[in-house]
This record gives C-alpha cells, sequence and structure tokens, in this order.
C-alpha cells in the first residue's frame, strides 16, 4: 500500500493552498458577513483550472484524479468553504454527472463551458418536500413529444442564481415512481424561469442558495440524459462522487480549524505558560489530530477506490459521515480553545463551525449516510 502522493498531487495541492492562504483569506470575513458572492475568485480559480478538475482534457478540464481533487479541497476549504462548495457541486455533481452520462453533442455543447469555469453547474434535486426522501419528486417534466414542459419548485440549490446550466431532476412517470423519474441539462436563461431570494445562511454565507421555480420551461428532447427512466439512478451514481468531495470539505474545514488552535495555543499564555502546555489543552489538540487524520484516510480512500474504477458509494458515504461530524467536533473544540476569542468572527474559528454544520446536512444528511452504510452492512 502506497501512502505517497505523487509529484503531481503535491503540485496541485500547493496550488490551492497557495491560493487559499493568499487570496481567499483576505476577504473571506467580509464576504461572509455580507454574504457576497466571490465573482473574483471563482474565476481565478477557473484559470487554475479547479473548476473542472476531474473532466478529461478532451472536454477540457483538467483531467486530475480525484485523489487530486480531494487535496484542493481540503486547502480551500480550511479557508472558504463557499468557494469550495462552488467548486464542489460544479466537479463532482455537474460536470461528473455529464461526462459520466452524456452524449457527445451533450459534452460539447454543455460539460466544455463548465469545465473550463466559464460556466458554473447546479444540481437541482431537493424540492421543499424531497429532500432526504428523494424519490418523491413533485417537479414535473410532461413529454410533449419533440420537448418536455417542466413545472415545480427547487429547493436550497447551491449556484441556483451564477448557474449557467442546471441539471434538473423532475418526475416523468409518476406512477413508475422513481423509475419515472430524468434529468435534463437546462439552460439556466430559458424562459419561465425564476429564482428566489439569496437564502440568508448560518454559513457559507458567500456561496449562492435560492429556490429555482419552473413554469412551463420547454426543455429540448435532446437534453434528457440517459434513457427514459434514468434520473433517480444517474442522481444516486453523481451523489456517491459529490459526496468525496463535500467529505474533503468537511476535512478541510476541521483542518482549518485546527491549525488556527494549534497556533493559538503556542502563543496565548495563561497560568504562567504558553496554554498548549497545560494538558487540557494539549490533549484536546491530539485528540483533534487523530480525528483529522482518520477523516483525511476515509476521504482518500474513497477517492482511491473511484479513481482504481471500483465500487466506491459505501466509502464514499463513510468518508461524508465521518468527516462531517468530526468538523463539528473539531471546530467546537477551537472555539473552545480560543476561549472568548473564539466567540468572535476575527478569530475565523466560530466561521468554520458554522460552516461544519451544514456538511451534516446536505448532498444527505449523515442520517442518509447511515442508511447506505447500514444497508451495506446488513444486506
Ligand atoms: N447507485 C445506483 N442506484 C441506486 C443507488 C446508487 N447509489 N442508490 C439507490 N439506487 C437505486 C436503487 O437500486 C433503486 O432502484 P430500483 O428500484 O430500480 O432497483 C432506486 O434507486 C431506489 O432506491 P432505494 O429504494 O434505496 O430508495 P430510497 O427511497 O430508500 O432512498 C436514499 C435512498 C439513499 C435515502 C436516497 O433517497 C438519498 O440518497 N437521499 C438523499 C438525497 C441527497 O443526497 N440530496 C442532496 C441534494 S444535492 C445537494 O445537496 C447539492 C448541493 O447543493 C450541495
Amino acid at each position: 500500500m502506497n501512502f505517497e502522493f505523487t509529484e503531481e498531487q503535491l503540485m496541485i495541492r500547493q496550488a490551492a493552498r497557495d491560493y487559499a492562504q493568499r487570496e481567499l483569506i483576505i476577504d473571506v470575513l467580509e464576504r461572509d458577513e455580507k454574504m457576497i458572492y466571490p465573482a473574483r475568485h471563482i474565476k481565478n480559480l477557473a484559470e487554475l483550472g479547479f473548476l473542472g478538475m476531474l473532466v478529461d482534457s478532451r472536454y477540457d478540464g483538467g483531467g486530475m484524479d480525484t485523489i487530486s481533487y480531494v487535496l484542493a479541497m481540503e486547502e480551500i476549504s480550511k479557508v472558504d468553504a463557499s468557494v469550495s462548495v462552488i467548486m464542489s457541486v460544479n466537479n463532482s455533481l455537474v460536470c461528473y454527472g455529464i461526462q459520466e452520462y452524456g452524449t457527445e453533442e451533450q459534452k460539447e455543447k454543455y460539460l466544455k463551458p463548465l469545465a473550463r469555469g466559464e460556466k458554473i453547474g447546479a444540481f437541482l434535486l431537493s424540492e421543499p418536500e424531497a429532500g432526504s426522501d428523494a424519490t418523491s419528486q413533485k417537479t414535473t417534466a410532461e413529454d410533449k413529444g419533440d420537448y418536455y414542459l417542466l413545472n415545480g419548485t427547487k429547493n436550497w440549490i447551491t449556484n441556483g442564481n451564477t448557474a449557467g446550466t442546471y441539471l434538473v431532476v423532475a418526475q416523468t412517470h409518476p406512477e413508475l415512481r422513481h423509475r419515472g423519474i430524468n434529468v435534463f441539462i437546462v439552460d439556466r436563461h430559458s424562459p419561465g424561469i425564476s429564482v428566489g431570494p439569496h437564502e440568508d445562511k448560518m454559513g457559507m454565507r458567500s456561496s449562492d442558495t435560492h429556490s429555482v421555480m419552473f413554469n412551463d420551461v420547454k426543455v429540448p428532447k435532446e437534453n434528457r440524459i440517459g434513457e427514459d427512466g434514468f434520473g433517480f439512478k444517474f442522481a444516486m451514481k453523481t451523489l456517491e462522487g459529490g459526496r468525496i468531495g463535500i467529505a474533503a470539505q468537511a476535512l478541510g474545514i476541521a483542518a482549518g480549524a485546527y491549525e488556527r488552535a494549534v497556533q493559538y495555543a503556542k502563543e496565548r499564555k495563561a497560568f504562567g505558560t504558553e496554554i498548549a502546555n497545560h494538558q487540557a489543552i494539549a490533549f484536546k489538540l491530539a485528540d483533534m489530530a487523530v480525528k483529522i487524520e482518520n477523516a483525511r484516510n476515509l476521504c482518500l480512500k474513497a477517492a482511491w477506490l473511484k479513481d482504481n474504477h471500483k465500487p466506491f458509494g459505501v466509502a464514499s458515504a463513510m468518508a461524508k459521515l465521518y468527516a462531517a461530524d468530526i468538523a463539528m467536533e473539531v471546530t467546537t473544540e477551537a472555539v473552545q480553545i480560543h476561549g472568548g476569542y473564539g466567540y468572535v468572527k476575527e478569530y475565523h474559528v466560530e466561521r468554520l463551525m458554522r460552516e461544519a454544520k451544514l456538511t451534516q446536512i446536505y448532498e444527505g444528511t449523515s442520517e442518509i449516510q447511515k442508511i447506505v452504510i447500514s444497508r451495506d452492512v446488513l444486506k
């Protein structure tokens, strides 16, 4: 078993680290407070090739492996998870889904601009009454011969307003339940689409999250991905990869808070010495280090399985479940180590704690990951 990274993987990690530590850090607090979309950073990350990392170079992507993607996601998330969620949805849900299951025409027309980061993608699965219970889609896609007619509402959509390309999951044959669901590539500016206000979120406040409403939106037949009724399987398969990205995001949030806690503990003095010299603090740091290392190993294992074309759905669920849960624990401890300073924005750890919470909720709650894992245990 080889635990060493390749030269290329190390270079990608370093590039992501440099960008995060030099650029993202500058305005992350202001963007969080005022919910400012990180447009400049997304443009820069596109130029660095981080928006289409996993896409084959034939379709203008970076042709990088999933291990590199995990390394980059960790580094970006140490500083700003609002930026890394935009990167994650574009890479591992939208680009991956089209690359894996789209036609050549769909790849030429839609994947290439997404891989170059000229357009951003959004994945529209969740609905007001279909979050965890994803089979209960109420959005309809009526087959009208040459085109489908979309009607319904999607909720909590990352990149909901800024995306140029939507992947929309909708029900075509309600009597077939999940086997009647389809997924469509939809131009965000199609007539009949309206977008709700930017959600005022607890964390990841500068990524744009919106409701999206479809009112008699015409979608050309050729924009359906896969066979009629493939949409639910498409969503499940795509989310398996998406969960590696969010696991790596949670890992990065934890690691970012931990690094700040270590630094603070070495500088801050109490009872006549640096607080790192008190076992109450040193033991907390040891526990945090072990949890982060475990989460990193789970992320890399899931990525390795995916890169080697082995089943990775359970591994990605385990990575996401564990990394999200320890992100909450580690960030909470980082706030505790900082004491009163941890509770004010300037020290970043309270923001990281708010960001960590979302990783237990989106792309499948922690409970959803336990469904996936326990079904495998009990099969
Ligand atoms: N791969 C392929 N097929 C799969 C699959 C997988 N991983 N998981 C399920 N399926 C198939 C099953 O085989 C079954 O198909 P058949 O009936 O044809 O055999 C079908 O899907 C239904 O499966 P289940 O009976 O297991 O379905 P379920 O209702 O019990 O639900 C679930 C399974 C795992 C709970 C699923 O609903 C789920 O993952 N829910 C969470 C949804 C989610 O993650 N939402 C996140 C939104 S996206 C987001 O957050 C992006 C963002 O903006 C950041």
